[in-house]
C-alpha cells in the first residue's frame, strides 16, 4: 500500500527550486493519495491500511506546523460527520490535563514522521491505552512505528523545507479519512476527490500571482483571513510567507479580524482574503472594513463577479464545494509567498533557523 520513489522526483527538473517544483507536483500528488482508495461506481472511499481501524469514540489530532493546520482542517470534517474531534499542538498536548480513554482516536498528523513533539505526543497517547494512528508520507518513519495503525499521504519525497505538496496530501488523506470514519460517504464527495487533481492544475496554469507579488514585496506586513474551512487556510498562508520571506506575517479567522488585529492594518499591510462558498457575505464584511482603513486587499476566490468590486487584486479558483475549494485556495497563497521569497532573493528552500524536520522537544 505504499509507492515506490521515483529517483527523478528528487531533483530539481530545470525548476529554480525544490518548493516550486513540488507546488507544481500537486497534481501528481493528489493523485497518488487518491489512488485505489476512492471508487466512483460506488461512491465510497476505503483505505485499505485502515481496515482494522475501529473509531467509537471522540478523535484527537497531535501535529504542528502545517500539519497542524491540515489537522484543522480535517477536524472540521469529521465534526461536520458528527464525529467529536479536537486538535492540538502536539507540543501543548498533555495527557494529564486532557480526557483521553481507551475509546479514543488519537491521530499525529506529521509529513516526516519524525517530529519530537509529535511523535513524544503519540507516545503519551499510547500509554494511556487510546488508539493511535499516524498520518505521513514516511514508511517506516517514527510516527509510523510507534503507531497502532498508519495511513501514507503518498505524496513523494519533499525537499523543500516549507511543506507545500505534503499539507495537500494530508488535506486529500484527511478528508479520506473522514469517510471512514463515519462510514458514509457520497457521490458528491467522490466526484469531489477525483475533480481535485485537475482542478489544482488549472490554478497552476492560470494564476497571476506574479503581479500581486510585485506589487506588494515591500509590504511592512500581510494579514490572511478566511472563515471555517478557509481559516486553517489563512494560517498556511502566513505561516508559508513567514518562513520564506522572513516578512510579518498573521492570519486570523476572518471574524477575529474586528477583536484586535485590526489596529495592525494600514495601507502598509495588505489582507489576502480567502472568499470562497456560502460564507463569502461575511467574510466580505471584514474586507469592508479593512478597506475603510486603506489596505489593499487580494481576494482568492470562485466569485470573481461579487467580489471583484472589493479587491484590489484578484486570484481566482474553481469552484469546488465547501470542502475542496479551500484546498485550491491555499495553493495560489503557496504560489504568492514563493513569488515575493523569490524577487526577494531569499534562501527559499532552506529558510533560516528552519529545518525539514524537528527532531527535538
Ligand atoms: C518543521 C517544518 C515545518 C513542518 C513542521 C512539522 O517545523 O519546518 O514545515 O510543518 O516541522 O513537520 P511534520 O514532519 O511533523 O509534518
Amino acid at each position: 500500500e505504499t509507492i515506490d520513489w521515483d529517483p527523478e522526483d528528487a531533483g530539481k527538473s530545470g525548476y529554480d527550486h525544490y518548493m516550486l517544483k513540488e507546488i507544481y507536483e500537486q497534481p501528481k500528488a493528489i493523485r497518488q493519495c487518491l489512488r485505489e482508495r476512492v471508487h466512483e461506481l460506488e461512491g465510497s472511499v476505503t483505505v485499505d491500511e485502515l481496515a482494522e481501524l475501529e473509531c467509537g469514540g471522540p478523535v484527537q489530532f497531535v501535529a504542528c506546523g502545517t500539519s497542524y493546520h491540515a489537522a484543522l482542517y480535517g477536524a472540521r470534517l469529521l465534526r461536520e460527520r458528527g464525529i467529536p474531534a479536537q486538535c492540538f499542538l502536539a507540543s501543548e498536548y498533555d495527557v494529564e490535563s486532557i480526557p483521553v480513554t481507551k475509546e479514543t482516536v488519537v491521530v499525529g498528523v506529521t509529513q516526516s514522521g519524525e517530529t519530537a513533539d509529535t511523535v513524544s505526543a503519540l507516545r503519551a497517547a499510547n500509554r494511556t491505552g487510546a488508539t493511535t494512528l499516524a498520518l505521513t508520507n514516511v514508511v517506516g518513519s517514527s510516527a509510523a512505528r510507534e503507531c497502532d495503525h498508519v495511513m501514507y499521504i503518498r505524496a513523494g519525497p519533499e525537499i523543500g523545507v516549507a511543506a507545500t505538496k505534503t499539507f495537500a496530501s494530508q488535506q486529500v488523506a484527511l478528508a479520506m479519512l473522514s469517510r471512514v470514519l463515519s462510514e458514509e460517504c457520497s457521490t458528491e464527495f467522490v466526484e469531489g476527490l477525483r475533480d481535485l487533481p485537475d482542478q489544482v492544475q488549472r490554478v497552476l496554469d492560470g494564476s497571476t500571482v506574479r503581479a500581486v507579488a510585485e506589487a506588494y514585496e515591500d509590504a511592512n506586513a500581510y494579514f490572511f483571513i478566511g472563515r471555517g474551512y478557509n481559516a486553517p487556510v489563512a494560517l498556511e498562508g502566513a505561516l508559508k510567507m513567514k518562513e520564506i520571506t522572513y516578512k510579518h506575517a498573521e492570519g486570523f479567522a476572518a471574524g477575529e479580524l474586528k477583536h484586535g488585529p485590526l489596529a495592525l492594518v494600514t495601507e502598509k499591510t495588505p489582507v489576502f482574503a480567502l472568499l470562497t462558498g456560502s460564507n463569502i457575505s461575511k467574510t466580505l464584511g471584514n474586507v469592508k472594513e479593512v478597506e475603510a482603513r486603506d489596505a489593499p486587499v487580494v481576494a482568492v476566490t470562485d466569485s470573481p463577479d461579487e467580489v471583484g468590486q472589493y479587491a484590489d487584486y484578484v486570484l481566482e479558483v474553481p469552484e469546488a464545494g465547501p470542502w475542496f475549494t479551500p484546498i485550491l485556495a491555499n495553493i495560489q497563497l503557496q504560489l504568492v509567498s514563493y513569488w515575493v521569497a523569490n524577487r526577494m532573493g531569499r534562501s527559499i528552500d532552506k529558510p533560516r533557523n528552519l529545518a525539514k524536520s524537528v527532531t527535538v522537544e
